[in-house]
C-alpha cells in the first residue's frame, strides 16, 4: 500500500450501514408496530407480483464469526413447530392481503432454512403455492450449510420448484476455519455444489469473506482461485462485519488476529483481481456474477435492486418477510418481528389474528426521494440526481448541499460529479457506502457503535 492509499484509509475509515434499506435498520422504532403493518399491507394492490422472504433462525452447529440471527435447534420436533408458526403468520398476511396476489420472488434465508424437517418445508411451500400465484420467471431460492445439507434435500428442493441455492464457504484456509469455529473441508463444498446441480437447482452463489482472523492476501487469492474454479454462477465477497456489541458470539474471535483497514482492502483487492480474471463480473460492492447470469445482465439493464437480502433482481415494489426477525418493506413502511424465536412464538399466541411485528418506521417523501438515490447509488455506482428529483417533483438543486459534499471524493479520485449527475469510479468501488452515505439524512455520531467497519 503506497502513502497516498493510506491518507485515504483514514479518511474513509470508521464505520457505516450497509446501506440494505434506506431508512436503514438503525431507523426503526417501537413508533411502529402491527397495526401499521396491517394498514399497509391492506393496501398492496393484487396487480403487482410481491416478494416473499421466510426466516428460518436454526443452524447445526454456530460459527464465531456469524451476524445473522440464529440459533442451534436440534430437537425435530421443535424445528417442526417453528414450521407451524411460519404457516400461521403466512395465512393472517394472506387474510389481511385479499385474494389473487402473485409472487415474483420467493426467499428462504437464515440461519439454515434447511434445518426444517422435509414434511415441513414440503407444508410450508405448497401453502405459498396455494395462497399465491408463483410467476413463471419467479427466482425461488434458499441458503443452504454445505456441512449439513440433509441428504434428501437437493431432489426436495427441485421438486419444489426452487431454481437458486445460496452456500456459505468463507474462506478455505483451516487455521482461519479453526479461528472462526467453522470447519469445512473442500470435498463438502464441492459436493454440495455438485449435488444441488445434479438435482437440478440451477443456480447457486457462494459466500466468501475477507476480513476474519488469521487471512491474508495470499490465502484469500488461494480460497478465491479454487472456488472459481467450481463455476457458481454468482458469489458475494462480504467484509467480515465485526459487532460484538450488537452479536455476543463474536466475542469468542480471536479479535487479536483481526486484520487492520489497510489489510482488509488489500484481501478485498486480491479476490476482486481473481474474481475478474476469471471471467465474473462485479456487481456493485460485494456481489460478483457469471456473464450469463441474471445479476450481470441487471447490471447492464440498470435493473438491479438491493433490499435486506442485498443485491437481487426482484423488482418488486413490496417485500413481506415472514418469521423471527423478518422484515418487511412496504410502501408505506418497513416492519420486523419480534427478534428471537421465543419472543415470535410468544406474540404468536398472544393473539390469533395479529402480526408478530415489534418496530419499523413510516416513510415520508424524504426518505423514498434518499431511498431512490441511495439504492441506484448501491447498485449501478451512478444516478442522475436531477432526474431522480424530478420524479419526485422537485427541483434541479434540491440536492446541491450533499453534491457539494461529494468534492472531497472527487478529489481523491473515487467519484466523478458533472452537473447533478454522480459515477462512481472503479477506484471508488470499495468506498461506494461513503457515497451513499452522503444522502443518509439519519447518519449520526453513533454510527460507530451501530455499524460495521465502512472498509
Ligand atoms: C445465512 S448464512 C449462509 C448459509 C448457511 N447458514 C451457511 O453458513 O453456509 C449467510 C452468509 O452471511 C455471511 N455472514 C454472516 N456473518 C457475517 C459477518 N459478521 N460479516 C460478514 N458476513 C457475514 C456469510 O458469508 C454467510 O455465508
Ligand atoms: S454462517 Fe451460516 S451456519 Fe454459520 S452461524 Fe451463520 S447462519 Fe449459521
Amino acid at each position: 500500500m503506497n502513502a497516498a492509499d493510506s491518507t485515504l484509509l483514514s479518511r474513509y475509515g470508521g464505520n457505516l450501514p450497509r446501506y440494505t434499506s434506506y431508512p436503514t435498520a438503525a431507523q426503526f422504532s417501537d413508533a411502529v408496530g402491527p397495526a401499521d403493518s396491517r394498514a399497509w399491507l391492506s393496501t398492496l394492490p393484487a396487480t403487482q407480483p410481491l416478494s416473499l422472504y421466510l426466516h428460518v433462525p436454526f443452524c447445526d452447529t454456530l460459527c464465531r464469526f456469524c451476524g445473522c440471527n440464529t440459533a442451534v435447534l436440534r430437537n425435530a420436533d421443535a424445528r417442526a413447530a417453528y414450521g407451524a408458526l411460519l404457516l400461521e403468520e403466512l395465512r393472517r398476511v394472506v387474510a389481511i392481503l385479499g385474494p389473487g396476489h402473485s409472487i415474483s420472488h420467493l426467499q428462504w434465508g437464515g440461519g439454515t432454512p434447511t434445518t426444517l424437517p422435509v414434511g415441513t418445508m414440503r407444508r410450508v411451500m405448497q401453502a405459498i403455492r396455494q395462497n399465491f400465484t408463483i410467476t413463471a420467471d419467479a427466482e425461488i431460492s434458499i441458503e443452504v450449510d454445505p456441512r449439513h445439507l440433509p441428504p434428501a434435500y437437493p431432489a426436495l428442493l427441485h421438486e419444489l420448484g426452487f431454481n437458486r441455492a445460496s452456500m456459505g464457504v468463507q474462506d478455505l484456509d483451516p487455521d482461519v476455519q479453526e479461528a472462526c469455529g467453522r470447519i469445512q473441508g473442500w470435498d463438502q463444498t464441492r459436493d454440495c455444489l455438485d449435488a444441488l446441480r445434479a438435482a437440478g437447482v440451477a443456480s447457486v452463489n457462494i459466500d466468501l469473506i475477507y476480513g476474519l482472523p488469521r487471512q491474508d492476501v495470499a490465502g484469500v487469492a488461494r480460497t478465491a482461485r479454487a472456488v472459481a474454479s467450481l463455476r457458481p454462477d454468482r458469489l458475494a465477497v462480504f467484509g467480515y462485519a465485526h459487532v460484538p456489541w450488537k452479536q455476543k458470539r463474536q466475542a469468542l474471535m480471536p479479535t487479536g488476529q483481526l486484520p487492520g483497514p489497510a489489510e482488509r482492502v488489500a484481501q478485498r483487492a486480491a479476490i476482486d483481481g481473481v474474481l475478474r480474471a476469471e471471467g465474473f463480473v462485479p456487481v456493485g460492492l460485494d456481489h460478483y456474477a457469471d456473464p450469463d447470469d441474471s445479476m450481470a445482465r441487471a447490471m447492464t439493464t440498470g435493473t438491479l435492486h438491493r433490499n435486506f437480502q442485498g443485491y437481487t433482481v426482484d423488482a418488486a415494489t413490496a417485500l413481506i418477510g415472514i418469521g423471527a426477525s423478518a422484515i418487511s418493506a412496504l410502501p408505506g413502511g418497513m416492519t420486523q418481528n419480534a427478534v428471537s424465536s421465543a419472543a415470535y412464538a410468544r406474540l404468536m399466541a398472544q393473539d390469533t389474528d395479529s402480526l408478530p411485528v415489534v418496530r419499523g418506521v413510516a416513510l415520508d417523501g424524504d426518505d423514498r426521494l434518499r431511498a431512490a438515490i441511495i439504492e441506484q447509488v448501491m447498485c449501478t455506482l451512478r444516478v442522475d440526481v436531477a432526474q431522480v428529483l424530478a420524479r419526485h417533483g422537485l427541483p434541479a438543486s434540491s440536492l446541491d448541499p450533499e453534491l457539494g459534499r461529494l468534492q472531497g471524493m472527487a478529489r481523491d479520485g473515487l467519484v466523478q460529479v458533472t452537473g447533478h449527475q454522480i459515477r462512481i469510479t472503479e477506484k471508488g468501488r470499495p468506498f461506494v457506502r461513503h457515497v451513499a452515505a452522503i444522502f443518509d439524512r439519519y447518519l449520526g455520531a453513533d454510527s460507530a457503535t451501530r455499524h460495521a467497519s465502512a472498509l
